[in-house]
């Protein structure tokens, strides 16, 4: 039977735009671009205690079943309350992955008849979320409290709860919400307020904890989402909040529900990535490596370039998707592997080279891959 032809149109379509997507193997350029931040992918100590624990233990591959079957265990409910004391909440949920959670959290809490209101950078897991739900739904300007503001005196809103929904570190553009004000903000005018941890988890916060806790906000935020592909190297993610939040998800989540629940070696590395993060130095080597980047830009006059952020997400905009693959082949050709990032993961005409700064970075590299990026721009 042929590809059906609209869909072979639209993959030709992205191949002229030069915005189509493939995959590729793994590489040994210097890592510019993966999440990993602190390395605890790769971590030794982290590795070899899980293979241990699973030598003594019982081995089981899989779960066998979802949690509410057949698939869950003692270790997901020790590490939920020690999620729960770590991030300051009365209560975590784990799912398989930040996707997972988003699409879960907000199909499931938003009811007919309520009001979203979620940053325009907002991840495409949240989008899709609110998506499945009956809400209505608008998006405000990047972090701008006015627009916020002046959306919800939309005469056309409904009458339900409202919520606003917020990530802590933007996932593209690197930079911060300004979680405090519109932390006010909600509290002020009733709201129930959401943030999406994902880029600070494991970062920011006393040993990794988060920018909420960081700014005692955690009794003002109805919903955070924690996630575990990032920093903590290895998969999965929480929602924490109150008690009910977590019994409302596990009846009326279905990316919770009607899913295989995570298997025991997840488990263990989540476990044994949270014990190592009491006590890493990888973070303040991390630290030192977002200043450096900075320092570097600044040094060979390529600051405008460069989307304002003190995160480990450093974006170099580009416009235009053919110049900005162009340049990024051009680096992964020296042995650096920096991602382009294109529409329509991000609006057209926002482009970007997005340069990962890792604790593991040396200062040289920092320097070449800077150095080849003002070769070629
Ligand atoms: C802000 C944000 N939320 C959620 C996710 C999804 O997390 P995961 O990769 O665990 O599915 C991402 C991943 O890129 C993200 O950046």
């Amino acid at each position: 039977m042929e590809f059906p032809k609209q869909l072979q149109n639209k993959i030709n379509e992205r191949k002229e735009n030069y915005t189509f997507r493939e995959l590729h193997g793994e590489n040994n350029r210097i890592d510019f671009s993966s999440n990993d931040y602190l390395g605890f992918s790769k971590n030794k100590t982290i590795s070899s205690k899980v293979a241990r624990a699973l030598k003594d233990q019982r081995i089981i591959n899989g779960s066998s079943g979802s949690r509410l079957i057949s698939g869950n265990n003692s270790l997901f409910e020790e590490l939920e309350l020690m999620f729960s004391d770590f991030f300051s909440a009365e209560a975590a949920l784990i799912f398989n992955s930040g996707f997972d959670a988003n699409m879960g959290l907000f199909s499931s809490i938003l009811q007919r008849g309520d009001i979203v209101l979620y940053d325009e950078l907002c991840h495409a897991s949240i989008r899709d979320g609110i998506r499945l739900s009956n809400a209505q739904c608008f998006k405000f300007k990047h972090n701008n409290l006015h627009d916020l503001g002046k959306k919800l005196k939309n005469p056309k809103l409904s009458t339900g709860n409202i919520y606003v929904v917020v990530e802590s570190i933007y996932s593209m553009d690197g930079d911060q919400s300004p979680l405090k004000d519109i932390s006010d903000y909600c509290r002020e005018n009733n709201i129930y307020f959401i943030v999406d941890e994902a880029h600070a988890t494991g970062i920011y916060g006393k040993r990794g904890n988060g920018l909420v806790v960081e700014l005692g906000l955690e009794k003002h935020v109805f919903a955070r989402v924690y996630t575990f592909g990032k920093a903590i190297g290895c998969q999965g993610a929480i929602v924490v909040g109150s008690q009910e939040l977590r019994s409302f998800l596990i009846n009326y989540a279905r990316s919770f529900i009607y899913t295989t629940a995570m298997p025991i070696h997840n488990l263990l590395t989540l476990k044994y990535a949270f014990e190592e993060l009491r006590v890493t130095m990888e973070v303040t080597k991390l630290v030192k490596n977002i200043s450096l980047f900075k320092e570097e830009i600044k040094s060979r006059n390529l600051e405008d370039l460069f989307l304002p952020s003190d995160s480990a997400i450093q974006s170099c905009i580009i416009p235009n998707s053919k110049s900005v693959k162009d340049i990024a082949n051009k680096i992964n050709s020296n042995n650096f592997d920096v991602k382009a990032i294109l529409s329509p993961t991000v609006s057209s005409g926002r482009e970007r080279l997005r340069f990962c700064i890792h604790s593991y970075n040396s200062e040289e590299q920092i320097k070449q891959v800077l150095n080849l990026l003002s070769t070629f721009v």
